[in-house]
């Protein structure tokens, strides 16, 4: 076998491919090597004028300091927050501190459970995004946090069951690249460093990390897919500054994520234009000299393969020094980005379970949680217009759900990791706010279902019946509506098996079977399917309720009693069948030492392969009902005066943070106009999908939201930039405008075109 010139060959690489028995290139699975990229780029500050600033004072600071303090600012110590990078006492840097994320501060108490990203990602809404990422900064903020782990934006949810899906807004790199942007900026504004994660590829949980069986998973990807698809949503969060990017835990052609110079020096630092730092995600890394000239900054949560082992590294020359100052100036430079030198307290992260001082820093955060909570609840079904309750005086609720937990809480370091009573897995029993993990939150206090509908009953002088845990509760003669409340349950560190339950479905028909008026309200970390049930008879309404952080319960009664009109819309498509799925169903099982998943469907997942496979889904990507509805009409496009339109961006130009600047010019803005024709106000999320000549038959290129009291109209408006219109050119290493004529559609869902043009270009 010809041995690539790499010194990313590890031993362990080798001896995986004398074990696999493979004898010739040919024989090497799909993709093969990483191809090395050295060394890395530092890191200038010339990308912007704050960065320039930030690079002068952290240069004059690294030049202060020795070769064992600048090692020392590499890794990570036990301290007070989840991770504690290394301080100079001796000039009075700290070090930074970080903490999870990404649905509000994971750990300590008086701190804001949020919705979880998927949530946020179902309310369409921009506003919401932007707000919901300085609410976070300000928690953050408080604390004397520097980093925050999140916004996620990867895993993007290429594999159904994949147990860390609803950390993100899901399977579009459009939607997920537009809340990464919000939540960056958001952050960011109030003075704390966003940690965009996770870079990149890490697709499932099942042998992301090395276990006895061998090395992780190796996500092999094409490099038009990696741009297409996995690195697009990050573009847009680098473009919005972020500080800090996380590396995975897998591989990427069979090289750890976090010592991959491809991934780290190649696409993020050189053609990117990442300004900040790379951290290892916790315990990732997986040898020293590769991770260091790989790219990685800082490893998290301990010293791992550095430490001393770095300082003789460059001491010997297998670390240059650049690289070490690099490290440094580009974890310094973040941190002056963000002046956390004049602004940002001292962390102050209390247990809750020892004695300690109150540090509230919650502000009115609650309003905007119970805000985003009803604009991210789904009506998927209506018959009738059951929905909203119209002062039902005699209500029944059903099951496991719609209660909290029902034994004690005993790990205040996180909601919802409580495997103890999850039935099969699937289900959480108690109801489930938001998944579980180190992207789980530690509430103040959780509004169930039950308690926000009982306190509606009350001040309806009405009559409340309750049954959490029957599979076939007891008939209730005169109930106007039957509540049922299933979830499907996700978690870090594992994947699902199944998009459904048996226990939750048949409690669903049992409920069905004996009540008329019979709404099902779903909390799902993830896609869930519902073809067991969703066309029965008795079953009048259906309520994707998502994941809503600790204002669920006033969120859905906001809902179902018409306070808030639905608008928010699915960020998955519901198959009727799992298998429906395809090859991504499932996370890839590969017992062998060096696993490999072959990520052979490019950029076909989620609508994008259902559409090229002609599967008619139950819902739809981006289906969502209101309690009004809305007429489109007067599509207009219009070319920007002046917009170059050559194939490739400007060769002269150099890249900024994000990518080349040109990718993000206008070329089109496409207006169109909504009325609302019903008879209440609600808001519409108006969705522009993109044919793109060679790439998938639609695609999600723009969504504007728009609230709108009956007979009012307004233009939704989607700027169509040269990056949206383009695809990867594999041979010119670039974003190529292809001349030709692309479709143009707008409408209320993926399926759903109302409204259909074209352009050319
Ligand atoms: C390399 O492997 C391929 C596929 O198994 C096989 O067809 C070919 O004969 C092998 N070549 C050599 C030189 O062994
Ligand atoms: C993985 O290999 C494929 C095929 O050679 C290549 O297109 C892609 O850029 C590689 N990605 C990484 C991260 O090495
Ligand atoms: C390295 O950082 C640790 C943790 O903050 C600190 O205790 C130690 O004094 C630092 N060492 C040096 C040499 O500055
Ligand atoms: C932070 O600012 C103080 C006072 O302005 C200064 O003395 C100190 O050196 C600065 N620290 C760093 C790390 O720049
Ligand atoms: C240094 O390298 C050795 C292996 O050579 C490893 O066992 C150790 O954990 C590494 N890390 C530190 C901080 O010494
Ligand atoms: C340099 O030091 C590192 C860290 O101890 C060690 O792993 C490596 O083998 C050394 N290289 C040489 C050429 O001595
Ligand atoms: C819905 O309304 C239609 C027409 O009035 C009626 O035939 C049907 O029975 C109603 N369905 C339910 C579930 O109430
Ligand atoms: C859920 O918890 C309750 C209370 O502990 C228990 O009665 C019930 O059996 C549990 N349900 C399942 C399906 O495990
Ligand atoms: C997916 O995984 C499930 C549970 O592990 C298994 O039963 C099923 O056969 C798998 N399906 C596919 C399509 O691989
Ligand atoms: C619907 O509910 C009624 C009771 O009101 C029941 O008689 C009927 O069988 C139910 N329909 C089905 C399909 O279960
Ligand atoms: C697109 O058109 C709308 C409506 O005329 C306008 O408000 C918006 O500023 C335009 N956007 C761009 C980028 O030109
Ligand atoms: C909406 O317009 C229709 C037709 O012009 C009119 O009959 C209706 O009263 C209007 N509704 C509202 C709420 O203004």
């Amino acid at each position: 076998m010809k041995l690539p010139a790499s010194s990313l060959l590890t031993a362990a690489f080798l001896l995986g491919q004398a074990k696999a028995g493979w004898t010739n290139e040919s024989e090497v699975p799909f993709y093969g090597l990483s191809p090395p990229v050295y060394p890395t780029l530092q890191g200038s500050g010339s990308t912007s004028p704050t960065w320039t600033l930030a690079y002068k004072r952290a240069r004059e600071f690294v030049s202060q300091l020795t070769l064992e303090e600048k090692v020392n600012m590499t890794n990570g110590f036990t301290g007070v927050c989840v991770g504690n990078s290394g301080s100079v006492p001796r000039l009075g840097f700290k070090g930074l501190c970080f903490e999870d994320a990404p649905a509000g501060i994971r750990g300590p108490d008086f701190v804001s459970a949020f919705p979880a990203g998927m949530h946020l990602g179902q309310t369409w809404d921009k506003k919401l995004m932007r707000a919901y990422g300085k609410a976070l900064g300000e928690e953050y903020h408080g604390k004397g946090v520097n980093v925050a782990l999140g916004p996620v934006g990867g895993g993007i949810g290429r594999v159904t069951r994949a147990g860390r899906n609803w950390e993100g807004p899901g399977p579009d790199p459009y939607l997920t690249g537009e809340q990464m942007e919000a939540i960056v900026l958001g952050v960011q504004g109030e003075g704390v460093i966003a940690c965009s994660k996770h870079w990149l590829l890490n697709e499932q949980e099942y042998r992301r990390l090395p276990s006895a069986l061998g090395e992780s998973m190796s996500s092999n990807v094409d490099d038009a897919t990696i741009h297409e698809l996995y690195a697009w949503p990050f573009m847009n969060a680098l473009r919005a500054g972020t500080g800090a990017i996380m590396c995975s835990y897998q591989r990427a052609n069979n090289s750890y994520s976090c010592q991959n110079s491809k991934l780290l020096n190649g696409l993020l630092k050189t053609e990117l234009g990442f300004e900040g730092f790379v951290v290892s995600d916790w315990a990732a890394q997986q040898s020293g000299i590769s991770t260091a000239n790989a790219g990685l900054d800082i490893v998290m949560p301990n010293a791992g393969w550095w430490g001393k082992n770095l300082t003789q590294a460059v001491n010997n020359g297998s670390v240059s020094i650049d690289r070490l100052d690099d490290m440094v100036t580009r974890t310094l430079a973040s941190y002056f980005f963000l002046d956390q030198n004049t602004t940002l307290p001292s962390p102050q992260i209390f247990s809750p379970t020892v004695q300690h001082p109150i540090l509230d820093v919650r502000g009115d955060h609650d309003k905007l949680i119970r805000e985003i909570g009803s604009a991210g609840h789904i009506l998927v079904k209506n018959t009738n217009n059951t929905l909203p309750l119209k002062k039902p005086r005699y209500v029944s609720i059903f099951g496991f759900d719609a209660e909290v937990k029902p034994v004690p809480w005993t790990n205040p370091l996180r909601y919802g990791g409580g495997y103890e009573v999850n039935f099969g897995w699937e289900t959480f029993n108690g109801t489930l706010i938001v998944g579980g993990g180190s992207g789980s939150n530690t509430p103040s206090y959780i509004i169930s279902p039950f308690k926000a509908i009982q306190d509606r009953v009350i001040a309806d002088r009405g009559v409340l019946r309750w049954d959490f845990y029957s599979q076939d509760p007891v008939p209730e003669a005169n109930t106007e509506v039957a509540l049922v409340f299933i979830n499907a349950y996700a978690s870090e560190s594992f994947d699902r098996t199944s998009l459904s339950d048996e226990f939750s479905d048949t409690l669903v028909l049992n409920v069905a079977s004996k009540h008329p008026n019979t709404v099902v309200i779903l909390h799902s970390a993830g896609p869930r399917v519902v073809d067991a049930w969703i066309e029965h008879e008795n079953i009048t309404a259906v309520i994707f309720a998502g994941l809503p952080g600790q204002e669920s319960g006033h969120a859905l009664v906001d809902v179902l009693y018409g306070d808030v009109n639905p608008s928010g819309k699915l960020i998955h498509t519901i198959a009727k069948r799992d298998e429906d799925y395809g090859n991504v169903l499932n996370s890839t099982v590969d017992q062998s030492a060096f696993p490999q998943s072959d990520f052979t469907e490019g950029v076909y997942i989620d609508y994008r392969a259902f559409d090229r496979d002609g599967i008619e889904p139950r819902f739809s990507f981006g289906y969502g009902l209101s309690y009004t509805s809305f007429e489109y009409s007067g599509i207009n496009i219009a070319q920007t005066t002046g917009a170059h339109t050559s194939a490739y961006p400007s060769s002269d130009v150099s890249v900024v943070q994000g990518g080349h600047p040109e990718l993000w010019d206008v070329l089109f803005n496409v207006t169109a106009s909504i009325t609302n024709v019903g008879k209440v106000a609600g808001a519409e999320a108006a969705q522009l999908y993109l044919g793109i000549p060679t790439a998938p038959i639609r695609q999600l290129r723009g969504f504007d939201k728009v609230f709108l009291k009956p007979n009012e109209t307004a233009t939704v408006a989607f700027a169509l930039t040269r990056r949206d219109l383009s695809i990867w050119d594999v041979v010119a290493q670039q974003w190529k405008l292809q001349s030709a004529v692309y479709n143009v559609s707008v409408g209320a869902s993926s399926r759903d075109l109302r409204l259909n043009s074209i352009l050319s270009v």
